[in-house]
């Protein structure tokens, strides 16, 4: 069987499946499994393709497994973080994050101190580093498993981050950050998930309590003692959360400084500071 004809029929398995990008998902899952890249396979679609691997591959996917876990990696802001079950798979929309993280720490003289909380893969903590190398990262997490993760990214991406296993705040004393950036848990034990997500992402990254909103209001009553003057808390939120979260602090005695939406127009970071 050519390489052509076995996608062909990958993308047609995929999408009787519901997969919306089946065509260059059957084309990753391809060279995943002939341990090249996609450039590879786009020039190489009339070669003979041995079709075992790739099948088993296709065999998870159709299963519902996430494309992340199978390839193993996710880009996220121009750079590949490898993933596995144990941590969240980098979304884009965190990229927003990232972004109004850069606005902060460009506002501020080097040496500025960030904290990101609940690092999983390390792409919010990694990207930082590396796009500010002039601030000082450190990253958390609950989930030794996803510190064992966050640090091979580390190493691999040539990222400079202090990674500590810690419930929360419990594990940094009285230290304070010019900057805490997260993206917390922020689902309700009862909203429903797509199966995907449900069945496969690790709970503990996904789930804070009954309302979806019981960690930032750990972060309202903790995190005054962990912010410097002028300090900021920046926090990603769920697609309908904004308005409730921004509620929340301002009752806590925050104040809200600015919340911007990400590429879909979805309001996905409030920033507050005290
Ligand atoms: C939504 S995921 C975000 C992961 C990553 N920052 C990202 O944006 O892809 C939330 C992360 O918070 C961690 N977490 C959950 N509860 C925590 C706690 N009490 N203290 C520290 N980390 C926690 C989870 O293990 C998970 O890695």
């Amino acid at each position: 069987m050519t390489l052509r004809s076995w996608l062909a029929d990958a993308e047609h398995r995929l999408s009787l499946e519901g997969i919306d990008s089946a065509r260059l998902e059957a084309q990753l899952l391809a060279a995943a499994a002939a341990g090249h890249d996609r450039a590879w396979v786009l020039t190489h679609a009339e070669e003979e393709f041995s079709s075992e691997g790739a099948n088993a591959l296709i065999d998870r996917r159709s299963a519902g497994e996430p494309l992340a876990y199978i390839l193993g990696w996710r880009e996220f802001f121009g750079r590949n973080f490898e993933v596995g079950p144990s941590v969240l798979i980098p979304r884009h929309e965190t990229e927003t994050l990232i972004e109004c993280a850069i606005d902060e720490i460009s506002s501020r003289p080097p040496g500025c101190t960030v904290l990101d909380l609940g690092t999983g893969s390390g792409c919010v903590a990694i990207t930082l580093a590396l796009e500010c190398p002039d601030a000082l990262v450190t990253a958390v997490d609950i989930s030794p498993d996803a510190l064992t993760c966050a640090s091979s990214n580390a190493s691999r991406l040539g990222a400079k981050v202090r990674l500590l296993k810690s419930d929360c705040f419990d594990a940094l004393g009285d230290e304070r950050f010019d900057l805490i950036a997260t993206n917390p848990p922020y689902v309700g034990l009862t909203e429903v998930l797509p199966r995907e997500v449900a069945d496969h992402e690790p709970s503990i990254a996904l789930y804070s309590g009954p309302t979806g909103t019981e960690f930032y209001e750990r972060l309202a009553a903790q995190t005054p003692n962990h912010l410097g003057d002028g300090g900021r808390l920046l926090m990603e939120v769920g697609h309908r959360q904004a308005a409730a979260v921004r509620a929340l602090f301002v009752n806590a005695g925050w104040r809200h400084e600015r919340t911007k939406a990400d590429l879909a127009g979805i309001p996905r970071v409030v920033s507050v500071s005290r």
